[in-house]
């Protein structure tokens, strides 16, 4: 066995380095990023002399942001109890910058706490509303805060990292008249999950499965990101969006990538990222009439979940009155290679379903022959394989066995691997990992540009098609199911049916 080059994850090195949170008094600072670096310093893992410079427009001290994020961290850790020693730690490596995103002097300040703390190496972390990006990158740049001679410095990027293709090609040649592309590290937090990772691990660390990944032996691939939840407090923002902008151009789209991608020479940035850049330039593009049969749009209606009354998608404020967004979408992708030439992927999202389920789910060809009746079939007891991503994260494989007794017939059956069982139950949060590596300068799990704007390209076609017709109201769906009825008309159409989860399909 050869082993291939390596980024040498082992032997990374630990420089201390500041880290210049944009939007430190918002959502994503209080509920991820502060209780990711948390963890990290519970963990051992930040350098003694790695600071969190908190930026912001409301007129808080230092005290004041140490006191915030404390409660932020008390209510989001992932180690409860807290560790009064560990938390004190970071919050005493909190300072607060105050700036206007849009004026100098908040820059001339952040310059003077980065000189003041020795800060060599810098890492701004974008956690702002989008709008406010470029401001912040040119800013950056005219404050000569993008380059600095004695450290790195490299830039974290939060989604929506543009709004159509167009906006993501403005976003990316701004950025570049600013940073580097070593420098940018565009986030894509489902990169940064356990699961997510082990993709790869499973299929490339492992000998017996990768002979059956390919389009002699799988039948089709489905991948769910399923979410019980619905749009509110961001109804706004979700309308402009729909789950094709928000869920299938990063997260569905990199599981797909992962899924789909050869071996790649090595395990490092540019050589996994060349791969999955290869899988997007191979998707079949969705376009006018192709587009409009391949994918299915619905949003959920008024009812119940859970006990809790729901609202209509299209009752919320900030939901445009005769909205066509989207908050389910069914698609059929195909991808053009030699691998998976004939094999669709099927990708469904959406709010307000069955159940909170993330997973692919490879599934097998019949056997050639039904030695056993045609009703024991594979189609009974299919073979599949499921990558459970979340919430209960592990692996099944389904085949059929015999049951016992005098007749031949056949039963599905399990084996199953549980993370929980194998490693416990608490597993770090992406956030932790992202931000780890990128201090460590490794951009393995953050998107290039190349497949940015390749993912991009692909949902601009179908963008483009939806926009072509004329408004109608779009399909609707009672929140807990699975979605619409004709969910499964649109799968029986391209000779398919959904795997079943626990809960029945509504
Ligand atoms: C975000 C989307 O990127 O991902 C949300 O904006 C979605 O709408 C979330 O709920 C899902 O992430 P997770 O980690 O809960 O699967």
């Amino acid at each position: 066995m050869s082993a291939a080059r390596s980024n040498g994850r082992s032997d990374r090195s630990r420089q201390p380095a500041a880290l210049v949170i944009f939007g430190i008094t918002g959502d994503l600072a209080h509920r991820k990023l502060v209780p990711a670096l948390y963890q990290l310093v519970l963990a051992g893992q930040l350098p003694a002399d790695t600071y969190i410079l908190g930026v912001g427009r409301r007129e808080w001290s230092d005290e004041t942001l140490r006191n915030e994020m404390g409660k932020a961290v008390a209510e989001f850790a992932r180690s409860q109890p807290l560790d009064a020693g560990a938390l004190a730690d970071l919050q005493a490596r909190m300072h607060y910058v105050y700036a206007d995103f849009a004026e100098k002097p908040g820059y001339g300040r952040l310059q003077a706490k980065l000189d003041e703390l020795g800060a060599q190496n810098r890492l701004y972390y974008l956690a702002t509303p989008p709008n406010v990006y470029e401001t912040i990158i040119s800013n950056l740049g005219a404050a000569g805060l993008a380059q600095h001679e004695a450290g790195w410095t490299r830039i974290i990027v939060e989604k929506p990292y543009g709004h159509d293709l167009a906006s993501a090609q403005e976003l990316e040649a701004m950025i570049h008249t600013v940073f580097d592309e070593e420098q940018i590290y565009r986030i894509d937090h489902y990169l940064g999950k356990e699961t997510v990772q082990n993709i790869l691990f499973f299929r490339f660390a492992n000998g017996i499965f990768e002979p059956l990944w390919n389009r002699r032996y799988v039948n089709c691939v489905q991948i769910t990101v399923a979410e019980t939840i619905g749009v509110d407090g961001r109804a706004a923002y979700f309308d402009s969006a729909g789950v094709i902008r928000d869920i299938v151009q990063n997260h569905a789209l990199q599981l797909l990538t992962l899924t789909a991608m050869e071996a790649p020479v090595a395990f490092n940035a540019d050589a996994v990222r060349d791969e999955k850049v290869k899988v997007l330039r191979a998707l079949r593009p969705l376009t006018g009439e192709e587009a409009l049969h391949n994918t299915l749009r619905a949003q959920y209606a008024a009812g119940q979940q859970d006990g809790q009354a729901v609202d209509a998608y299209l009752e919320h404020e900030g939901v445009a009155k005769h909205s066509q967004t989207e908050t389910f979408l069914a698609m059929r992708v195909a991808i053009d290679n030699w691998r998976w030439a004939g094999v669709p992927f099927f990708i469904r999202s959406g709010k307000h379903l069955a159940q909170r389920v993330t997973e692919i789910a490879i599934q097998y060809r019949q056997v050639p022959l039904a030695l056993f009746g045609a009703h024991n079939m594979a189609g009974d007891a299919p073979n599949r394989l499921v990558l459970n991503l979340q919430p209960d994260e592990g692996i099944t494989l389904t085949f059929g066995a015999k049951v016992p007794g005098p007749e031949n017939t056949l039963k599905s059956v399990k084996m199953d691997f549980s993370y929980a069982e194998a490693f416990g139950s608490s597993t770090p949060e992406a956030y932790e990992r992202l931000l780890l590596d990128c201090l460590h300068g490794d951009a393995t799990l953050f998107t290039r540009s190349d497949e940015v704007l390749e993912a991009w390209k692909f949902v601009d076609g179908v963008l483009q098609a939806w926009q072509s017709q004329p408004a109608r109201k779009l399909p609707q769906y009672a929140p807990g199911s699975w979605g619409p009825k004709e969910h499964h008309k649109f799968i029986e159409a391209h000779g398919h049916a959904w795997r079943e989860m626990l809960t029945p399909p509504g």
